[in-house]
């Protein structure tokens, strides 16, 4: 496997101009950001980007997100710099909050989906970072993970999924925050939450004031809103299933019915069983997001029937981690 290991915190000068170096000859380079993984490629090459759809097998109908190494770099990528956009990346570049602004001229169909708006995001990761600097192009980034999987945390996810179709895998170690960025759509007025990620919707709002997260906010008139926009997501391989409120009566039945069950649970218990993988997740959101993937990658692997998780409170810190759990329970 071509994984490459660099540190996280001071990247080696010559293992970064080779993963630049590929970059720019329109090869495929994963590295770590502070979220989850990317499949990287120059942003500018039409033909570089193509490759990652076909990588991943994902629908050319799902535009990419484009990272750039500064605010500067950012604006040269957009045809219009919406108002909010300047005091939103002031405040929270680099750092997991994408935006999607009017795309210039430059930024390439395929990168879009055809579409009039690009997606930009500043990295806060130190490897994501250099690399973006001596690559010197804006590099095109989805989770490096096969469509509608789980997105990696560990280099190792990456090899998994991806191994014959990636030239280089940056190796930092985990990603310390373990859940996908933030998408907000600063084209509109008031700003539309996307996508819930680790930078929480509270944070936006207590800088720039009211956004529209209606899609994520049950409502009285709509049946549940938010897990289905794009169906099944960020899901393990094995059944998931979701439980609001205690999980250990629905466990115990699959226990009985002779079923290997994974569970994420929230509280104490006594259960146990010779198929039964049990996870205690953490009772802080922070700790839990960083864990998520890698646990369900690891419950993948071990061969169950299915997977329980116990789903964790419907308050503001959690919502883009329901949001993952919901959209990775659906069925299709
Ligand atoms: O944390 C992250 O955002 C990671 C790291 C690698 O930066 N990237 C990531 O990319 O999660 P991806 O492709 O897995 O998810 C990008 C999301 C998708 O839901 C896509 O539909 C949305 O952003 N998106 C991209 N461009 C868009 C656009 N122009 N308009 C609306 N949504 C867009
Ligand atoms: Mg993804």
């Amino acid at each position: 496997m071509n994984l490459l290991p660099v540190s996280a915190t001071d990247p080696e000068a010559g293992i970064i101009d080779r993963a630049a170096d590929s970059l720019r000859a329109g090869r495929l380079v994963a590295f770590p950001t502070e979220t989850v993984y990317g499949l990287g490629a120059n942003a500018l090459d039409a033909e570089a980007v193509g490759r990652i759809f076909a990588a991943k097998g994902r629908p050319a109908t799902n535009p990419l997100i484009v990272h750039v190494d500064s605010i500067v770099a950012a604006r040269q990528l957009a045809a219009e710099w919406p108002t909010l956009a300047q005091p939103l990346v002031e405040r929270f570049w680099p750092g997991p909050l994408t935006l999607v602004v009017p795309k210039a001229e430059q930024v390439p169909a395929a990168v879009t989906a055809g579409g009039p708006t690009v997606a930009l995001r500043m990295p806060a990761h130190p490897v994501a970072l250099a690399l973006l600097r001596v690559a010197k192009v804006p590099v095109a980034a989805p989770s490096a993970n096969r469509s509608s999987l789980l997105s990696p945390t560990h280099a190792e996810h990456v090899g998994r999924d991806l191994e014959e179709h990636v030239d280089l895998i940056l190796d930092a170690g985990p990603c310390p925050g373990g859940i996908e960025s933030t998408v907000l759509d600063v084209t509109v007025s008031p700003p539309r939450l996307l996508r819930p990620g680790l930078l929480t919707a509270e944070a936006i709002e207590n800088a720039v004031g009211p956004i529209d997260r209606a899609r994520f906010t049950p409502q009285p008139h709509r049946p549940a809103p938010s897990p289905g926009l794009q169906g099944r997501h960020y899901a393990p391989v094995t059944p998931l299933e979701t439980v609001e409120g205690d999980s250990q009566e629905r466990v115990f039945q699959l226990l009985e019915s002779g079923q290997r069950v994974g569970w994420l649970s929230l509280r104490p218990t006594t259960l146990s069983g010779e198929g039964l993988r049990l996870v205690a997740m953490p009772a802080d959101s922070a700790n839990y997001s960083g864990q998520l993937y890698a646990v369900l990658h690891a419950l993948d692997d071990a061969g169950l029937d299915r997977i329980v998780v116990e789903l964790p409170p419907d308050s503001p810190e959690w919502l883009a981690i329901r949001d993952r759990l919901h959209r990775a329970s659906r069925s299709e």
